[in-house]
């Protein structure tokens, strides 16, 4: 384990995007990790997952979905709060902002930093630690700043912008963009993250008329490297490392390959795929990292040919996926990330979710028309994943 170390980076946040930030740069080496503590009441639920990843990245089924799937992803929900498991954030990080403590869920495929705020009517905020600007004595307004995250099905959340101090672990930005929410949709409210710390790329920032950085971009230089690596083992409390990886994480070598940011997302070529040691290609798709989503989502005919080595393996229009008989174990599926290094998943982790009769929901699911695979949690629970500035590029190696 990484030391925190104590020594405070202090970024000034350029208002502009993308102007770089005007950095106080004081130039120590910092490194650290931060607890990405597993949510306790978090429920694995296949459909709710599948629901969450669908809306988010307004995929497109290929395949006949529960009704109440397809109600949901089409229709505006009317607000109210859901008892229902919302397939929320799995993992959470402690992070400060304006000297208030959020548990935020660190999202690799969004870009804005946003939070439960005291502009929010009390029954949003049940249950949640929020932010209350008039709070802060470092706060500022951005005048006439708004923000709006808006999902396929309508759920979402959305408010004003200001900048105040944030602290990550051992990096504090100052004047770091804060989004404060006034009102988010009943998934967000059932769900147990405060808010989100997005980690995608700026260029992907809702907040208008001026896009804003997200704190990576701005904290980036001040780091020992300009990265950030993702532990995220199943079940577990991981840790989020910045400014270096660690090796007591990992085993081997962590394999790099060039990111493509242009849509926003830590996206790379994915061209090929094996199932158990079969070598299949896959073309026209991409794959991104997204630590945001749960599953591991791609497309149809990668889908079909794993689970066509699973006997027992059917598709469940009811749950909206490949379900099979808990008791066969599934084949190890390796995905490649870049040209030539397979990531390998474990077929024990591909196992996502009992829901009942002896059958189980499994980790990989079609990610319907869309040409770009989304690579969720399921791959880092099994891989440490390294978000790295410099190039950009991502990096990857089996957990130790
Ligand atoms: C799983 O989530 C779906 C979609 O939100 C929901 O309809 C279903 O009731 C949930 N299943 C369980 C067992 O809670
Ligand atoms: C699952 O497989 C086991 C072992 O082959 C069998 O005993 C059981 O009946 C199967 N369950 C279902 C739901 O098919």
């Amino acid at each position: 384990m990484l030391s925190i170390i104590a020594v405070l980076a202090v970024v000034v946040a350029a208002q502009a995007t993308p102007a770089p930030a005007s950095a106080l740069d004081i130039d120590f080496d910092v490194e650290f990790s931060i607890p990405a503590v597993h949510n306790p009441d978090y429920v694995r639920n296949g459909t709710a997952a599948m629901l969450k990843a669908y809306a988010k990245h307004y995929l497109t089924p290929t395949r006949e979905m529960p009704e109440a799937f397809m109600s949901a992803l089409h229709k505006r929900q009317d607000g109210s709060v859901s008892a229902e498991p919302s397939g929320g954030a799995e993992y959470l990080i402690p992070v400060t902002v304006g000297g208030e403590q959020l548990n935020l869920d660190l999202d690799t495929g969004s870009a804005d930093l946003w939070v439960f705020s005291s502009l929010q009517p009390a029954s949003q905020r049940r249950g949640h630690a929020y932010y209350t600007s008039s709070d802060s004595s470092t706060y500022q307004a951005l005048s006439g700043s708004t923000w709006n995250i808006q999902y396929a099905d309508r759920s979402g959340a959305s408010g004003v912008a200001g900048t105040d101090t944030v602290t990550v672990g051992g990096t504090t930005v100052l004047g770091q963009c804060v989004e404060l929410a006034k009102t988010v949709s009943s998934s967000f409210v059932s769900d147990a993250s405060d808010g989100l710390i997005g980690m995608a790329f700026s260029n992907i920032n809702t907040v208008r008329p001026q896009q804003q950085r997200t704190f990576f971009d701005n904290a980036k230089d001040s780091l020992d490297s300009p990265l950030f690596a993702a532990y995220l083992p199943a079940n577990e409390d991981g840790s989020y490392d910045f400014g270096s990886t660690d090796p007591s994480k990992y085993t081997g070598n962590i394999q790099y390959t060039s990111v493509d940011s242009s849509n926003g997302f830590w996206e790379y070529s994915t061209p090929h795929y094996k199932v158990g040691s079969t070598i299949y290609s896959q073309s026209g798709y991409t794959g991104i990292s997204d630590t945001g989503t749960t599953l591991l989502l791609m497309g149809d005919n990668a889908v079909d040919n794993y689970y066509a080595q699973v006997s027992s393996a059917e598709y469940d229009s009811r749950q909206g996926g490949y379900v099979f008989n808990c008791s066969e174990s599934l084949p190890t599926l390796s995905i490649s990330i870049g040209y030539l290094n397979f990531a390998t998943i474990p077929g024990s982790l591909l196992n996502f979710a009992y829901i009942g009769n002896g059958q189980c929901f499994g980790g990989l699911q079609s990610v319907g028309a869309g040409g770009q695979n989304i690579y969720g949690d399921v791959f880092f629970n099994a891989n440490y994943g390294v978000f790295d500035a410099s190039g950009p590029s991502f990096g990857f190696a089996p957990l130790n």
